[in-house]
């Protein structure tokens, strides 16, 4: 990896971080174990993958991504709420995330539904500061019945069933992908980007996307639950719809690296092809948490 780019990925999460914290209810106000329970979630850390997606989209139109850290962290308390949910006992059932205790171990199941709720609400919130009721109404989509949450239906209806690769494509892109997506858009959108080059983007974003989650699915079987912090063979334990299971492990491999190829195809498609989304996609496949 260069290092220019190591740097600039270096400060923008320094810079998400920052602001993650900052935006977050203060832990003196009321209801403290609420506030507490949604810091303790989103500051156990994370990649930070979906606000750093929309800030350097953003930023691609010689931006300053800082004008658009509040819907970028928006994207972040969202992804956050999803993993709050996707832990519970009633869905995955997960003791660990991001190295620290579920937050329904750490508290209770009541305050992490309400922390993911919070987390959810306040997203919102912050995604309404940008005066763009554009990019509301998508991210409304990207994370509902048609995106997110349907993807995390059809994942918990899949368990211990045969699935095609077709339908596992489609709850993976749906689940993961739709929120990648959009987190891309998004900063885009804000930014002013051009049509042909928003098109280029939302399709990089979606082949991304679904990559992501392949690889997710993968290093539960090659990863260590020391490097992910998260518990590792639970897919396989748990019956889970996941690409290793349905196209094998090295398919799946194959699979992941021949959409991040695709991917990198469409940004140099672009009027402006911007060297780092290509440089991100190669992280989604490296990565080993
Ligand atoms: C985990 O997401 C859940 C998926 C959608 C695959 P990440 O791998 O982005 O988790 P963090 O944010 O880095 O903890
Ligand atoms: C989670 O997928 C997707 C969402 C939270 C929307 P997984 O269930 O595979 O994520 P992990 O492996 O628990 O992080
Ligand atoms: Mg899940
Ligand atoms: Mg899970
Ligand atoms: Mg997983």
């Amino acid at each position: 990896l260069d290092a220019v780019w190591e740097k600039d990925l270096r400060e923008k999460r320094e810079l998400i971080d920052h602001w993650l914290e900052k935006l977050l209810p203060s832990l003196n106000s009321v209801p403290q174990v609420l506030h507490e329970a949604m810091r303790y979630s989103v500051m156990a850390g994370g990649k930070r993958l979906r606000p750093m997606l929309a800030l350097y989209a953003y930023a691609a139109n010689d931006k300053d991504p800082l004008d658009i850290i509040k819907p970028a962290c928006a994207l972040e308390y969202i992804h956050t709420y999803s993993l709050i949910h996707d832990d519970l006992p009633c869905m995955d059932d997960d003791d660990l995330r991001r190295g620290k205790p579920t937050v329904h171990k750490k508290f209770s199941e009541a305050i992490a539904v309400l922390a993911g709720d919070a987390l959810h609400a306040y997203a919102f919130e912050l995604l309404g500061t940008a005066g763009e009721s554009r990019i509301v109404s998508e991210v409304a989509q990207a994370i509902g019945t048609s995106g997110m949450l349907g993807g995390q239906i059809c994942d918990i209806m899949a368990e211990n069933k045969a699935v095609s690769l077709d339908e596992i494509e489609r709850i993976h892109s749906r689940k993961t992908g739709a929120l990648i997506r959009v987190s891309l858009r998004i900063g885009a959108i804000l930014g002013g980007m051009n049509e042909k080059d928003l098109e280029y983007l939302t399709r990089y974003g979606e082949k991304l996307g679904l990559a992501f989650q392949i690889m997710d699915d993968i290093l539960d079987v090659i990863g260590e639950t020391g490097v992910m912090g998260k518990t590792v063979g639970k897919d396989n334990a748990d019956g889970k719809a996941t690409y290793p299971r349905v196209a094998g492990l090295k398919q799946s491999e194959k699979i992941a690296r021949e959409l991040v190829d695709s991917a990198k195809k469409d940004i140099r498609n672009m009027i402006r092809p911007f060297k780092v989304f290509e440089m991100l996609s190669d992280l989604v496949i490296s990565r080993r948490s």
